[in-house]
Formats: C-alpha cells, sequence, structure tokens
C-alpha cells in the first residue's frame, strides 16, 4: 500500500481540538468514518455495569481495505470476528502491517468497515454519534506529536474536557499534570519536548476524559531504555484507572508484565488469542507470525524446559525457589 499518499485517519495538528476529531483525515480507506470525534473519551455507559454479557468492544464479519491511487483494492481486513469484554488488559501483537493500527482505528470510529459492524457496549458505532463514541473510548496514537494541537500541554490535556463542560476541569488538568510529572513543563509546546515527556503527555490526553476502555498504538516504541522503564510504570500504574485496555506493541516485555490476553494478529487474521503461556509456549506459532519470546523467557526455558518465567522477577524467584 505504498500509493496511497495520505494519513489514514491519523490525527493531524491544528485540525480539531478533540485530537482524534482530527484524525478523520483518513487516506483512502474505502470507507471514511464521519463519526471521528474519538481520541479523548469520557465515561462508560451508564447501564454498562447491569449488562456484563455484553462485550466492550466488538468485531462482526468486519471487512475493510484500501483503496491506492490506482485503484486496486487492498483487503486488511476480511470478514474479521473479535470480542473484548470489559476489565481486559489485552497487548495485540504481530508484525507490522498485520492490522493493529487498522483495528484501533475501527474501534474509535476513525475508519468504518466496508461491511460488518463493530460495536461499542452491543451497539454499533455507525449508530453512535461522535460525541457517544467519545465518552466511551479513546485511543492514544503511535506518534505522541498528533495529540498535540494547541500551544501548551495544558491546553492539550485540558481540550477535550472544556469544550464538554466537565465540571472542574481546572483542577482535573492539575491532577492529570501531577500524576504525569507535567506540572513544571505546563506550558510547553507538546511537539517540543522530550520523547519522554511526550509519552507521558500523549497518555494524560488520552485518559483526562476517564474513558472506559483505552486503546494505545505502540506506547513504548522509538523509546531509550529509561523512558521506556518510566513509561512502563505508568502503564501499571494507570491499571487501576482503566477498566479496559488494549496495547498494540512489538515490546514482549510490556506484554509478559502487563496483558492478561495476547492477541497475535498475522495478515489481518487473530492466529493466536490467549495467555502468555499459550502464546508464547507455542514454538510453532512464534515462527509462523515472526513473534519473539522475551529474552529472559529464552534464557529460562534453556536452563529448564519447563521454566515459565516471562519477567526478570519471575526468573528471579522462580529459580531461587528452585
Ligand atoms: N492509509 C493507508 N493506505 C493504504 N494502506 C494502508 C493504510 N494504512 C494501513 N494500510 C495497510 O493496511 C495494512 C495494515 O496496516 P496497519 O493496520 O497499520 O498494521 P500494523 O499497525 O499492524 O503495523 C498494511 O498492509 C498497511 O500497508
Ligand atoms: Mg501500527
Amino acid at each position: 500500500m505504498t500509493d496511497t499518499p495520505a494519513v489514514d485517519g491519523e490525527a493531524s495538528r491544528g485540525n480539531t481540538s478533540d485530537a482524534a476529531s482530527s484524525s478523520a483525515a483518513p487516506a483512502e480507506p474505502e470507507s471514511e468514518s464521519d463519526a471521528p470525534d474519538a481520541l479523548a473519551s469520557s465515561a462508560a455507559p451508564e447501564d454498562a455495569s447491569n449488562m456484563p454479557s455484553v462485550p466492550a468492544v466488538e468485531f462482526n464479519d468486519v471487512t475493510l481495505g484500501y483503496r491506492s491511487v490506482k485503484g486496486d483494492r487492498h483487503v486488511v481486513l476480511d470478514h474479521f470476528d473479535l470480542s473484548i469484554n470489559e476489565g481486559e488488559k489485552i497487548a495485540l501483537i504481530g508484525s507490522n502491517g498485520a492490522g493493529k493500527s487498522t483495528i484501533m482505528k475501527l474501534m474509535v470510529g476513525l475508519l468504518k468497515p466496508a461491511a460488518g459492524t463493530v460495536s461499542l457496549f452491543g451497539s454499533p458505532i455507525g449508530n453512535k454519534k461522535a460525541e457517544e463514541i467519545s465518552r466511551q473510548i479513546s485511543l492514544v496514537y503511535q506518534n505522541p506529536e498528533e495529540m498535540f494541537i494547541k500551544d501548551s500541554i495544558e491546553n492539550d490535556i485540558s481540550f477535550a474536557m472544556r469544550v464538554r463542560d466537565v465540571p472542574q476541569w481546572e483542577e482535573k488538568t492539575a491532577q492529570l499534570l501531577e500524576r504525569f510529572r507535567l506540572t513544571d513543563l505546563r506550558n510547553r509546546d507538546g511537539r517540543l519536548m522530550s520523547g519522554g515527556q511526550m509519552r507521558r503527555a500523549s497518555l494524560a490526553i488520552g485518559i483526562a476524559l476517564n474513558p472506559s476502555i483505552l486503546l494505545l498504538d505502540e506506547p513504548t516504541a522509538n523509546l531509550d531504555i529509561a523512558t521506556r522503564r518510566e513509561i512502563m510504570a505508568v502503564l501499571d500504574d494507570m491499571k487501576d484507572i482503566i477498566k479496559t485496555a488494549v496495547i498494540a506493541t512489538h515490546d514482549m516485555q510490556l506484554v509478559c508484565q502487563w496483558a492478561e490476553r495476547i492477541i497475535v494478529l498475522c495478515g489481518g487474521k487473530v492466529v493466536a488469542d490467549g495467555t502468555r503461556e499459550e502464546v508464547f509456549g507455542d514454538k510453532r506459532l512464534a515462527q509462523l507470525v515472526g513473534i519473539r519470546p522475551p529474552e529472559i523467557f529464552t534464557m529460562a526455558r534453556a536452563l529448564d524446559d519447563d521454566a515459565r518465567c516471562f519477567t526478570v522477577d519471575e526468573f528471579v524467584s522462580g529459580f531461587k525457589e528452585a
């Protein structure tokens, strides 16, 4: 898909307030959304707690392709099904081009399926107003710079709350700045900050409206070791505030430390869906889709065929006990 010039629904600065709404400059997906107001979202639907059997997100027979400028059609998802339940912490993994970002954009309404439905809490996104989608789900883009549309991160963080008249938005903004260690940087333009600061600010923007579902597209990509560690700690910390979360990532250490369910995508299809043991224990699968377990897992297996260590802590305690 080299010949599709546009940006495929990524946010473009200045386009909107709601960074998400901005993103609706969908390249040339076969159908693009008119309901893109989805970056920062807010509360879960009020009745969500009364309907535990309804998935938080559901893909039903979804087909989506991109059309090149020459008119050729490239199908990314073909009759794709997936259910995500409330409360799940999911890692979405798979090589570049597997469809991770496309799936996330469908979930927030930045892309529309050519066929099939994507539903949030039981009702199709296509039937929802942008406002409603944005109250339920939030996407933090792979490129944090795309989250900044104002002249200061304080304004970026507060913006979605201000336009929705969220009570005490000033106080909430201050709390978010504090929580993400950004108070001293609040007047800085997000695009001029360091990689780690940008990531922290993009996470703060993403959770500003207290979304019931948070999607993070490669939150630890291109970070140095110290910053990555810091973001990992922030993500761990966020587990309490965000009920349902999906992280698309190549970072297997993050996957093993953070995720409770791992979905492996290959060529737009789910080729595995399970626990760390199920996914990384299957050598055939790892070879097939080119995923590699964390180094520590491989090292532990070299010492003991039955080792089940996925993190350094597990390695240390596992071999101490043995
Ligand atoms: N704007 C676009 N125009 C054309 N093709 C695209 C566009 N965005 C993504 N694709 C194609 O869709 C497929 C899935 O891409 P993507 O969802 O970005 O995968 P991932 O996030 O797993 O790397 C790839 O083949 C990619 O080339
Ligand atoms: Mg991607």
